[in-house]
């Protein structure tokens, strides 16, 4: 048993540059720990809310030096004392202490810096690697370990990247029944023979925000047809190796006045967006649908979830902006049948207990989960042990590129290679 001793905070930068809070847990034993906020490009109007400065001054007025002295001078003394194990208690006090729904008092961003922060602190302290300790203390009755299958974001759209390609996210997914590190180096085999298309064909093969590729292939149809010739020439059989997945994140080229997505420059109905997936889902080897429609456009996740049950019940319609890590939320969603899985981004939650009940309220309604970076990151990979602690079915950390996402697939394999 260890108390906090202190909590200091500071600014760091994240993958694209930009500044976000790491906190830092020092237990009275001298054992300390990090944690740190990732960040959005492409937020959800209803995920908790990241504090910045907004001083022209500094960083385009993206600095973080509020939420870090919120950390200093408000949550420090409140969690002075308190037993580090105590994960749940901290959490709601740091709920209280903040005291606004959507987290924008004290930010979101410090707030989960500190949660994710104790939650390591309390791992180093009772000497047991991470996974371990958020699976003794959210998941005692899962007795076995399963790795999650990556989702690897290979070509980079929407806010992600100057592509111009509509769909933020285009994913490949090895879900053969193969190990983690097989899986990782299928992503990877992929992805070079990507590199090797693009760069033959005269396209771009520079990276966007989540290390996939950001070439300006014109439609949606190009990238399917790209991938499928990929998988070919790496040997991996479309269909039952190698699958592939979008993050629409729909809500960003959607007008809400009109009623109107503008979809690769052409203004189309939620309608004509439903008939498109259908037809993607028939032509090609398509497993996951991430935000297809608005985060206000409920009927139309209903009647995409429904009619892809008749298609093919493998598909996961995914919901990330539509519901942004909360449970209330997703109870919703659970009622209306409006997909059959959730992003699990704990920023979007603000704590970890939030995110936790988040994922137990999807498994059981029997919905998928995919426990989620975002892309603004930083080193810190606490998601990969998240995830092994929690059995995720799924998990997306970006292309096998870029160290903030490779350190998510390589926490992964170190732990399937040493720990289980
Ligand atoms: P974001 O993108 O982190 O920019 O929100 C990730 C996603 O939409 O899944
Ligand atoms: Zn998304």
């Amino acid at each position: 048993m260890a108390k906090i001793k202190d909590i200091l905070a500071r600014e760091i930068l994240d993958s694209r540059g930009n500044p976000t809070v790491e906190a830092i847990i020092i237990l009275e034993t001298g054992i300390w720990a990090t944690g740190s906020a990732p960040a959005g490009a492409s937020i959800g109007k209803y995920e908790a809310r990241e504090l910045r400065d907004n001083d022209p001054n500094r960083f385009l007025g993206k600095g973080v030096k509020k939420a870090v002295s919120n950390i200093k001078e408000k949550i420090a003394p409140a969690l002075r004392g308190k037993e580090v194990t105590a994960q749940r208690q901290i959490d709601d006090l740091l709920c209280q202490l903040d005291g606004t729904p959507q987290k924008s008092n004290l930010g979101a961003n410090s707030i989960l810096a500190v949660s994710l922060g104790i939650a390591r602190a309390a791992s180093l302290s009772l000497r047991v690697p991470l996974f371990e300790y958020l699976r003794n203390t959210f998941w005692p009755e899962i007795q076995d370990y399963s790795l999650p299958t990556p989702l690897f974001n290979v070509i980079n759209g929407g806010k992600h990247s100057d592509s111009g390609l509509s769909i933020q996210e285009f994913m490949i997914i090895p879900k053969a029944d193969l190990s983690f590190k097989e899986k990782v180096r299928v992503g990877a085999e992929v992805f070079y023979a990507l590199r090797d298309v693009l760069s033959k064909t005269g396209y771009s093969f520079a990276c966007g925000d989540e290390g996939g590729f950001a070439p300006k292939l014109g439609s949606t149809k190009r990238v399917l047809d790209i991938f499928s010739q990929i998988a070919n020439y790496t040997k991996h059989s479309l269909g039952e190796e190698v699958f592939f997945g979008f993050d629409v994140a729909a809500s960003h080229f959607y007008s809400s006045e009109k009623k109107i997505y503008n979809f690769e420059g052409k203004k189309r109905k939620s309608e004509w967006m439903l008939n498109l997936y259908k037809n993607y889902i028939k032509k090609y080897p398509l497993l996951i649908i991430e935000d297809p429609f608005d985060e206000d456009d409920w009927d139309y996740w209903a009647k995409l979830t429904a009619q892809v049950q008749v298609l093919d019940p493998n598909v996961l319609i995914v919901g990330d902006d539509l519901l942004t890590t909360n449970v209330e939320r997703l109870k919703k969603a659970i009622e209306l049948k409006s997909a059959n899985a959730i992003l699990i981004k704990p920023n979007q939650a603000g704590t970890l207990s939030e995110t936790v009940d988040c994922i137990n309220t999807a498994r059981s309604a029997n919905w998928k989960f995919v426990i989620s970076h975002r892309s603004g990151e930083t080193n810190d990979t606490f998601i990969s042990d998240l995830a092994v602690a929690s059995n995720a079915p799924f998990i997306k950390a970006g292309a096998p590129n870029r160290g903030e996402r490779v350190a998510k697939y390589n926490r992964l394999m170190e732990i399937e290679e040493f720990f289980l």
